[in-house]
């Protein structure tokens, strides 16, 4: 059997647990306990614990109401799920065995009949497209009637930068349609690229990037658990290498150790990058500089040659870029890009375009700023 992965099985179970992120833990403790769930934001980089935060402080409203009430949806996930799959009918599905189709699957199927024939009742007898399927996605959970009806319904929409500008304003008036029913929370790295109208109906949370001073003894208290031999040295490698994203250190933590070896300084960098990562580095770096050409030739190999998914490129070219020191208005406009592409993505025809097209604005707007 696999060992369990350690950002799994030290992840957060109570809001005591959280590292480095007083503030807004200490405004959603208050919340919960107050019995209160204002529509929310939670923003900031990977592995800060937005995702947790978001699931823990459901389970603290909503209590006993919580199995009916409440759903998180990705909606990188939702937003890339394929029209075909969707169409499958329940029954068929239901027959598959469990390790063959998921929670997704089965609310994605849902999904995809209440649309066809809200669409058919109107007169058009297409197939909705990926974009009706994301917004009857949302609405669906929106707007069911629950068992616990006196409690409002929570639904978590994660990595809600996938979001398309357009989706925004459909979300906006969903949001008002429901609001007396049901509470949005959102998770998103940046509240750039947001709709105005979105941020302003709700409570906005930052989750900054954990310093190494909060990560190298949470670190430490995970490496005594496992038994770890490890120096301070390789245990401040780790938090530097992480760049304040845990979810990260944990795993590094975990991939260094799995020799069962003690943990050195040097096996900390070797085991840091995977190359998938590496060549995204320097795809845009390159791409900075302005060196496009070369920049290109990364990605038709990314691309072409080692068959990664489009949107795990886009998803580490914005991983990257947040991590880099840009100015702020820099660092909007090149995510704003990222989150343009990333969207088109599901429809290109050609995602190689696509992302050329987002390295060469990415080198322009870096000369520009400079
Ligand atoms: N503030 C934190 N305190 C403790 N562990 C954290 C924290 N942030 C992230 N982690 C670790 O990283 C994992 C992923 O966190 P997650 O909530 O998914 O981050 P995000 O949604 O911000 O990317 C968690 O399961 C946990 O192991
Ligand atoms: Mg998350």
């Amino acid at each position: 059997m696999e060992p369990p992965l350690w950002s799994v099985k030290y992840s957060p179970q109570s809001w005591d647990d959280f590292i480095g992120q007083d503030r807004a833990i200490t405004q959603l403790r208050k919340l919960a306990e107050s019995g209160s769930c204002p529509n929310m934001i939670l923003h900031g980089p990977y592995g800060t614990g937005k995702t947790t935060a978001a699931l823990l402080f459901s389970r603290e409203f909503l209590g006993d109401a919580f199995t009916s009430n409440f759903k998180m949806l990705n909606v990188r996930n939702v937003s890339g799920y394929s029209v075909a799959q969707a169409k499958r009918d329940i029954k068929a599905l239901a027959k598959l065995d469990r390790s063959e189709r998921t929670e997704l699957d089965e609310y994605m199927s849902l999904v995809f009949k209440e649309v066809k024939s809200e669409l058919n009742a109107k007169g058009r007898t297409r197939d909705p497209n990926r974009s009706q399927l994301l917004q009857g996605a949302i609405r669906l959970f929106a707007s069911t009637v629950t068992v616990s009806d006196e409690k409002v319904k929570v639904l978590v929409l994660d990595e809600a930068d996938a979001l398309s500008g357009s989706m925004q304003q459909a979300l906006r008036r969903t949001m008002e349609i429901y609001s007396d029913v049901c509470r949005f929370i959102f998770t998103t790295p940046t509240l750039a690229g947001w709709s105005p109208a979105v941020i302003s109906r709700s409570l906005s949370l930052n989750f900054p990037s954990v310093s190494e001073g909060d990560a190298v003894p949470f670190l430490s208290g995970i490496a005594k658990k496992e038994n770890l031999e490890i120096d301070s040295a390789a245990l401040d490698a780790v938090a530097r290498e992480s760049g304040g994203d845990l979810r990260f250190a944990v795993n590094l933590l975990q991939i260094a150790a799995a020799d069962g070896r003690p943990v050195t300084e040097t096996k900390v960098y070797e085991s840091s990058e995977t190359e998938f990562v590496k060549s995204v580095r320097k795809m845009l770096d390159l791409a900075i500089s302005g060196a496009f050409v070369d920049s290109r030739k990364i990605l038709r190999n990314l691309l072409g040659v080692k068959n990664h998914s489009p949107g795990d490129v886009c998803l580490a070219i914005q991983r990257n870029l947040i991590r880099k020191r840009f100015k702020p208005q820099a660092l909007k406009a090149m995510l704003d890009r990222v989150a343009e592409i990333d969207h088109r993505l599901v429809q290109a025809q050609n995602p190689f375009i696509q992302i050329t097209a987002l390295l060469a604005s990415i080198g322009r707007i870096a000369s520009e700023t400079q």
